[in-house]
C-alpha cells in the first residue's frame, strides 16, 4: 500500500483556535505596525491562544530589496517582536523563507485562485499606481496567494492585522472555500480577520488621508520604532493639524482626518476608548494635546527601542531564535502540506 493511501485525508470538522500573522521585513517598523499589528500580537499571545508570527521575507522581495538590508531588517523585525513582548518560547517566531511549505502551498493556491480575483486586489493597484504596471514582478501580483498559503499552512483560524489587509483575508477565505469545494473536502478553515481597536489604520503625520507607511519617502510622515525620544516628540509637534481645538464629542472628529488620527493614536497607546480621550481633552488646543501625546508615545515606545537595540547587539542569538521558531513552524506546516498534496492527487514517498 502506498504512503498516500495509508495516511488518509483528514477532514477536521472543527479547527482549534490558532493565530497566524506576518509583517514584511521591507523596512523599519512604524507606529502603524506597532498599534495595528505588534501590540495586538502580544495581547493575543497573552490571552493564551496558540500564536505563530512570521517575518515574511518572501513577500518582501516582491519589490526590490538590497540583500544586506533585507537580512538586517529581518533581524530588526524579530528584535521588535521580542522587545514588544513576544516570547519566543510561547509564540512561534520565524522568518518565512526557512519553511518551504509556504512557497509550496502558494503554488497550489496559485492554481486555485482566479485571475479575476487577483485583478481586484487594491494593494497591487496601489503599489503600481503611477508606475509601469507591466514592470511589476509576477510575485507582487501573486502576493495575496502566498499570504493565503502562510495562513492555511497552519490551519490558522484567526489573523490579527491592520485594516489594509482586509481584502487579502477575504481572498484567503475565497481560496480556502474554493479548494474545499473543488476537492470535496472540509480541509482548510475559513479564517476570521481580527481587525480591532482604535488604531487599525494609523495615518501619515503629514497627510491624514494617507496610511502611515515604512515606504513613504518622507520620514516625517511616520514614527519608526527605532526613533529617539527627541525625534518622536519633534515629529508629533510638527504633525499636520487643523486650527480648531479638539471637539467635545467623537462625532466632531468626523471631517478632521489629522485630528482624528492623533486622537486614535493617543487612545490606542493609552489603552483608552476614543470617547474617553475626547472627554479628557475636550476643547484643548493642539498646543496642549500634542505634548501630552508626545510624552505618552515616548513612554510607551522608548522601552521597546532600548530593548531592540540590546537584542540587535547579538545577531547570532536572533538567528538562533528564528531557526528554532522555523523548526517548530515546520513541524506544524509539513503534515498539512503533505495532506494537501494527497488531496490534490500528488504522489509522495515520504512518511509524515
Ligand atoms: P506590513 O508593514 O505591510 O507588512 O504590515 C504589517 C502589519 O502591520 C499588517 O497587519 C498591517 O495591516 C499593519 N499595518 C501596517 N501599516 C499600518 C498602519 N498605518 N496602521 C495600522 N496597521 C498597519
Ligand atoms: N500582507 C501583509 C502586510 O503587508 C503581511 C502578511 C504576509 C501577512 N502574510 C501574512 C499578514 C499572513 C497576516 C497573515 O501587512
Amino acid at each position: 500500500m502506498s504512503v498516500s493511501e495509508t495516511s488518509a485525508v483528514q477532514t477536521p470538522k472543527a479547527f482549534k483556535p490558532r493565530i497566524f500573522s506576518g509583517i514584511q521585513p521591507s523596512g523599519g517598523l512604524t507606529l502603524g505596525n506597532y498599534l495595528g499589528a505588534l501590540k495586538r500580537f502580544v495581547e493575543k499571545q497573552d490571552e493564551g491562544i496558540e500564536t505563530i508570527y512570521c517575518l515574511v521575507d518572501l513577500h518582501a522581495i516582491t519589490v526590490w530589496q538590497d540583500p544586506e538590508k533585507l537580512r538586517q531588517q529581518t533581524r530588526e523585525g524579530a528584535a521588535a517582536f521580542i522587545a514588544a513582548g513576544i516570547d519566543p518560547a510561547r509564540s512561534i517566531l520565524f522568518n518565512q523563507s526557512q519553511v518551504s511549505a509556504h512557497a509550496e502551498l502558494a503554488w497550489i493556491f496559485n492554481c486555485v485562485a482566479r485571475l479575476g480575483w487577483m485583478n481586484r486586489m487594491t494593494q497591487f493597484k496601489d503599489k503600481t499606481a503611477g508606475k509601469n504596471a507591466e514592470a511589476a514582478s509576477l510575485g507582487l501580483y501573486a502576493y495575496p496567494s502566498l499570504m493565503a498559503a502562510d495562513i492555511m499552512a497552519y490551519h490558522a483560524t484567526m489573523v490579527p492585522v491592520g485594516d489594509d489587509q482586509k481584502q487579502h483575508l477575504e481572498l484567503t477565505r475565497d481560496i480556502a472555500i474554493k479548494f474545499n469545494n473543488d476537492y470535496g473536502v472540509d480541509f482548510f478553515p475559513v479564517v476570521e480577520p481580527l481587525i480591532e481597536g482604535a488604531a487599525t489604520r494609523v495615518m501619515s503625520l503629514r497627510d491624514g488621508t494617507k496610511k502611515m507607511s515604512k515606504s513613504d519617502p518622507s520620514d516625517q510622515s511616520r514614527i519608526n520604532l527605532t526613533d529617539s525620544a527627541d525625534a518622536i516628540a519633534s515629529k508629533i509637534r510638527k504633525a499636520k493639524t487643523d486650527p480648531e481645538p479638539l471637539p467635545e464629542t467623537a462625532e466632531g472628529l468626523k471631517d478632521r482626518p489629522e485630528a482624528r488620527n492623533l486622537v486614535n493614536i493617543y487612545a490606542a497607546l493609552a489603552g483608552h476608548s476614543v470617547d474617553q480621550v475626547i472627554q479628557d481633552f475636550a476643547g484643548a488646543q493642539f498646543g496642549t494635546f500634542k505634548p501630552a501625546l508626545a510624552d505618552l508615545a515616548v513612554a510607551k515606545l522608548s522601552p521597546i527601542t532600548t530593548e531592540m537595540n540590546r537584542l540587535m547587539a547579538d545577531p547570532g542569538e536572533i538567528d538562533r531564535i528564528l531557526g528554532k521558531g522555523a523548526d517548530r513552524a515546520e513541524a506544524i506546516a509539513r503534515p498539512i502540506l503533505e495532506q494537501t498534496k494527497d488531496i490534490v492527487g500528488m504522489i509522495r514517498s515520504r512518511q509524515i
